[in-house]
């Protein structure tokens, strides 16, 4: 292993004021977000929408270190025939690439479930780092709700995990290491701490077992959050206060970054949930994003499918780039949001 690149990939992936473009949605997923804006899933149209975002050149060259892609996004060509890793490249970011094949039920845990793709992994992290990819992605889902998760589904997860983090980090690449508590739930930030601090000692545990350098990988996790069904709702101070002290707790500071998931929190919620947890600092590792919904729901609303709007849709996609940039370092306003990108 070249654990001197894979840390100064990581380093790269976090680097001040920087964050990572989740673009890995699964053509299922996007479908989903295509219909919100009544815009026709196919191919085309994906590449399209990725294209836009990929030459927006404020966001891409200023505020984003990498992108997840999805399998089918690595090897597509813009319409002019560029790859569009190479437009990431051109642009100064890293292009990454979602490696996990998604969840399926998980035996005799009703309610659970388990990430697979770990068969064949080897090959196929081999050919996506021809292709051009410096870091993965793998999603490992928790639930909360009556009776769960179980140890069974926290200990196969985490185990998932960490055999796909040394995977990557014997092929020269970087992974993200993501175990998501969801927020779907009715219970409370504190039961989201318990259970947070829980699947992260857990992983962190396995993570050691399989002999992965924490130097070289990146933790994307869920924040301290209440459950959307939650009547007592957490406030933004509270949910820094208690996800820097549940990371405290749980990620070595040989971690050099933690890039979290934006879970269903609307755009504006995750920068300031992000900047008041850098305003607490000085911390033992770089936080910053990693977002999907919340990075594209403005740029996405914006495009709507249409050629005439991408101007628009770009400066949609430069504006949310750039706070949350600011709240990476802690300096983001909530009197900056009226502000859009010129
Ligand atoms: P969200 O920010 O929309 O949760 O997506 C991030 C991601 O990559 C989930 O795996």
């Amino acid at each position: 292993m070249n654990l001197t690149e894979l840390n100064r990939v990581a380093e790269a992936m976090v680097a001040p004021g920087r964050g990572i473009l989740a673009a890995d949605e699964s053509s299922g997923t996007i479908k989903k977000r295509f219909d919100a804006i009544g815009v026709e899933n196919t191919e085309d149209n994906r590449r399209d929408y990725r294209e836009m975002m990929f030459r927006t050149k404020e966001a891409m060259s200023k505020y984003v270190s990498g992108v997840i892609l999805y399998d089918e996004t690595i090897r597509q060509k813009a319409k002019d025939g560029t790859p569009l890793v190479k437009l990431i490249e051109q642009a100064g970011a890293l292009p990454g690439i979602k490696v996990d094949k998604g969840t399926k039920p998980l035996p005799f845990c009703p309610g659970e479930v388990i990430t697979e793709g770990l068969d064949g992994l080897r090959e196929r992290l081999a050919e996506y780092r021809a292709l051009g990819a410096r870091f993965a992605k793998w999603r490992a889902v928790i639930d909360i709700g009556a009776g769960i998760p179980s140890h069974t589904a926290v200990k196969a997860n985490a185990h998932a995990l960490a055999r796909y983090a040394a995977l990557c980090q014997d092929a020269e690449i970087v992974p993200i290491v993501e175990p998501e508590v969801l927020m779907d739930g009715d219970h409370d930030a504190d039961r989201c701490f318990s259970v947070s601090e829980w699947v992260l000692k857990t992983t962190f545990e396995e993570l050691y077992y399989n002999r992965v350098a924490l130097e070289g990988m990146v933790l994307k996790p869920n924040m301290a959050v209440a459950g959307k069904k939650s009547p007592n709702k957490a406030s933004v101070e509270e949910v820094a206060e208690k996800t820097v002290r549940l990371l405290k707790a749980c990620v070595p500071a040989a971690v050099p970054g933690i890039a979290f998931l934006s879970g269903g929190q609307s755009d504006e919620e995750a920068t300031a949930h992000l900047d008041a947890m850098n305003k607490l600092g000085p911390l033992p590792w770089k936080l910053t994003f990693s977002y999907g919904r919340a990075l594209q729901a403005a740029p996405q609303k914006a495009w709507a499918g249409k050629s005439e709007n991408v101007a628009a849709a770009q400066r949609a996609f430069s504006h949310r780039a750039r706070m949350n940039s600011l709240a990476a370092r802690g300096e983001w306003k909530q009197d900056l949001e009226g502000k859009k990108a010129a």
